[in-house]
């Protein structure tokens, strides 16, 4: 099989940058803790009218740029997120008329979480990989913000999410020793309700209720301990897993670019890993978690701030919802 590359990067955010302060006003927290405990300093939210579609045609076109190409030669769209811009169809279809691309590529919608945008590298590097397509858009979009229970009930969720997106572009790697190294992925279902939200849901007739509405239930959950404490452990099984596969030690990757789910997550990664922080990117203080699109957005900062030079080996590695894991290494 050929190695797919990455030809191009992107990231947007919405303008509107809510800081810890501005939480403080709505419900019963402080600066101090969720900076604390999370890392975070400020995150963005978009205005009402803007969807995960809008912020990944941004994050879209500075990727297309990057890799000196036109939507409408574009192979494939994907997206990963888990928040949806309508119920149905997907954030791909969406996207796809905002970008102006009617070429009939597919246009396809990855649902798997924080892990999201891992699991989507691995089809879209299997596309490129197997011969099946040439170009393939990978978007990560969230928007959180309108989804979140913002008064003291639901503060342990509310200050951790941010909305953004950001997007790479695949294509055959000319050099065989480039692109993408492997991709692995995992999933413990019986722990989908440790962090969920139920409704509205197709279980349910009518799928919400004005009851279910008040009672909280299509807001987040969390059991943030546990959620935590599978992240510490996971994230670096998944690293020793790819670095095996591909006959490679921890000292031989430039750079980690993990999940932006909570600072002290990352730190106790890094630690069990033995990786000094100074080789692990965080923008969390920033952005928040943007979920499936947390990783795309750490590796097109760091790609425009010249910090990945040709031959260096990076790795990736999420954790979220589903339970959902997994690992990426490529050599940029
Ligand atoms: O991205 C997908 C995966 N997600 C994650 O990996 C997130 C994993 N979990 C976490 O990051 C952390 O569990 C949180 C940041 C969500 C919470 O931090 P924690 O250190 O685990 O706090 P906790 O849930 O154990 O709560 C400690 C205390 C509680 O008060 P009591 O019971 O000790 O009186 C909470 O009610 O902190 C309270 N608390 C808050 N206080 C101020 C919870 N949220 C807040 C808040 N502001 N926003």
């Amino acid at each position: 099989m050929r190695r797919a590359v990455i030809t191009g990067t992107g990231m947007h955010v919405p303008p509107r940058v809510v800081t810890n302060a501005d939480l403080e006003k709505v419900m019963d927290t402080t600066a101090e803790w969720i900076q604390q405990r999370t890392g975070i300093r400020e995150r963005h939210h978009v205005d009402p009218g803007t969807g995960p579609a809008d912020l990944a045609c941004e994050a879209a076109r500075r990727a297309l740029e990057m890799a000196g190409l036109e939507p409408d030669q574009l192979d494939a769209i994907l997206v990963a997120s888990l928040s949806p811009h309508h119920d149905f169809p997907g954030i791909s279809a969406f996207l796809q008329e905002r970008l102006g691309v009617d070429n009939g590529c597919p246009a396809m919608d990855i649902r798997c979480q924080c892990t999201g945008f891992i699991y989507a590298l691995q089809v879209a590097n299997l596309f490129v990989a197997s011969g099946q397509y040439e170009r393939v858009l990978l978007c990560g979009a969230e928007v959180h913000s309108t989804g979140l229970d913002m008064t003291t009930r639901g503060r342990d969720v509310a200050v951790i999410f941010g909305d953004g997106a950001g997007a790479v572009i695949l294509e055959p790697s000319p050099d065989p020793d480039r692109g993408v190294l492997s991709v692995h992925t995992h999933a413990q279902g019986k722990h989908a309700r440790k962090l969920w939200v139920e409704a509205p849901g197709s279980v349910y007739a009518p799928r919400i209720s004005a009851e279910m509405i008040e009672e909280g239930r299509h807001f987040p959950y969390m059991d943030g301990r546990f959620v935590f404490k599978h992240a510490v452990s996971r994230m670096p099984q998944v690293v020793h897993e790819a670095l095996e596969h591909n006959a490679l030690s921890v000292e031989d990757v430039e750079l980690f670019l993990f999940h932006q789910a909570n600072l002290r997550i990352n730190e106790a990664v890094g630690q069990r890993l033995g990786v000094a922080p100074e080789r692990i990117y965080s923008n969390i203080e920033r952005y928040g978690n943007c979920s499936a699109a947390s990783i795309p957005m750490l590796l097109d900062e760091c790609v425009r701030a010249g910090r990945l030079e040709p031959g260096r080996l990076v790795g990736m590695a999420g954790f979220g919802s589903g339970f959902t894991w997994g690992s990426a290494l490529l050599r940029w």
